[in-house]
């Protein structure tokens, strides 16, 4: 009989809808573990976000965080709920921020990918028209302003040239060489693995900034050309967020990875999620040097807790890029072969299209789909 690799998996089934996605992702590993004998998962559950926050006035305790931090990588369903909202105004269970800078997951890589039988809101989009992938810089940015940004500054002076009156926030950007040749890097690096966008097959690159009115971004984009210029066989390419959100509707196909400081990523991300069917379409990865954490993109819905209607597939697909992951990480090719069949599992269960939740136009339940997919892998590996 083969050693088998146990890798442990901290698992943060979060807020609202959280929870029942999770089931669906867990039944998706229980089934992939099943099928191969090349490696075991072991769970551990941790309580984090807007409910233990409402409960307790903590939303990740210390020794919480340290189990999580020693684990090999990190499952997280969305956290988050309208009533858990700190004193500053903003949410409490954005427990995502908090791991991510904590643990420097400083690549955030969400790919947006119109898989088969599934409708574009866009019309005349072919089958596979639309498969890049958004790489977002996780550390810093706008976000850096989060644990340190001064909060609710009253009647602060304004800074030169800029007419502020009566009361002021203010969020600093933050842009550094470190996190945005990293980050930049590893778009161009994901670029020369891939096999160029849709349209015509280029290999590019497309730095999403606001250059032309902030120095941040003008910074960004100089690091970008400095990276650039080590990979002649990947095309430059240069977007500002507003224009770039108007491509993302036009001329999906254009794309191929997409780098993009914070905060513009978060957003490209949405709104690419939903020009591939739904932001249920939407995996997540956030890679640091050591340690990973994958979550699909979206929210945690409250309003829709408990009532199994949220689209499993971004989280299946998420948790497809930690077997991925975890796969590459150790040198274990059942890991890899694992995440690969997932993923023709999902394929396969839209193209079939006959169970599907409501975003995509169907009236099947979240664990309908989650048994629907381990029913294909299923097949696809015995
Ligand atoms: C995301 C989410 C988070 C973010 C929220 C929940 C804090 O929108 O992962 O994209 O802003 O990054
Ligand atoms: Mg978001």
């Amino acid at each position: 009989m083969r050693v088998e690799t146990t890798y442990n998996v901290a698992v943060l089934p979060g807020d609202g809808i959280g929870p029942e996605l999770t089931e669906e992702v867990v039944k998706v590993w229980r089934a992939a573990e099943r099928l191969n004998d090349g490696f075991r998962l072991n769970l551990t559950y941790f309580e984090a976000g807007a409910g233990l926050y409402l409960r307790t006035g903590e939303i990740l305790p210390r020794a919480e965080f340290e189990a999580i931090a020693g684990s090999d990588a990190i499952y997280k369903a969305p956290a988050g709920l309208p009533d858990a909202v700190l004193p500053d105004g903003t949410e409490a269970g954005v427990t995502d921020v908090l791991l991510r800078s904590a643990l420097d997951l400083w690549a955030n890589v969400r790919p947006i990918k119109l898989r088969p039988g599934v409708h574009s809101p866009i019309k005349d989009i072919p089958e596979g028209g639309i498969d890049y992938v958004v790489v977002r810089e996780n550390t810093e940015g706008l976000y850096a302003a989060w644990s340190v940004g001064a909060k609710n500054v009253t009647r602060a002076p304004a800074p030169a040239g800029l007419v502020l009156r009566e009361e002021v926030a203010v969020d600093n950007l933050v842009v550094s060489r470190k996190a945005s040749e990293r980050i930049v890097r590893y778009a161009f690096d994901l670029a020369m693995q891939r096999s160029g966008c849709p349209a015509d097959g280029t290999r590019r690159v497309t730095c999403v900034d606001k250059a032309n009115v902030l120095k941040s971004y003008a910074f960004f984009r100089q690091i970008y050309d400095e990276v650039a210029a080590g990979y002649p066989q990947i095309q430059t390419d240069y977007a500002y967020i507003d224009a770039m959100t108007q491509w993302q509707v036009r001329h999906p196909g254009y794309f191929d990875v997409v780098v993009a400081e914070n905060l513009f990523g978060d957003i490209i991300s949405d709104l690419g999620a939903a020009t591939v069917g739904s932001v249920g379409m939407g995996p997540g990865a956030n890679i640091g040097d050591d340690i990973a954490m994958f979550e699909p993109i979206h929210g945690s819905a409250p309003k829709y807790t408990g009532q199994k209607k949220a689209n499993p597939l971004a989280a299946i697909l998420s948790a497809a890029m930690m077997l991925d992951w975890l796969g590459r990480r150790h040198d274990n090719a059942a890991a890899v072969r694992a995440a690969q069949k997932v993923e023709q599992a999902v394929d396969a269960v839209l193209l079939d299209g006959r169970c599907r939740t409501y975003d995509l136009g169907g009236t099947s339940p979240t664990d309908a789909v989650g048994d629907a997919v381990v029913e294909k892998l299923e097949t696809l590996i015995s």
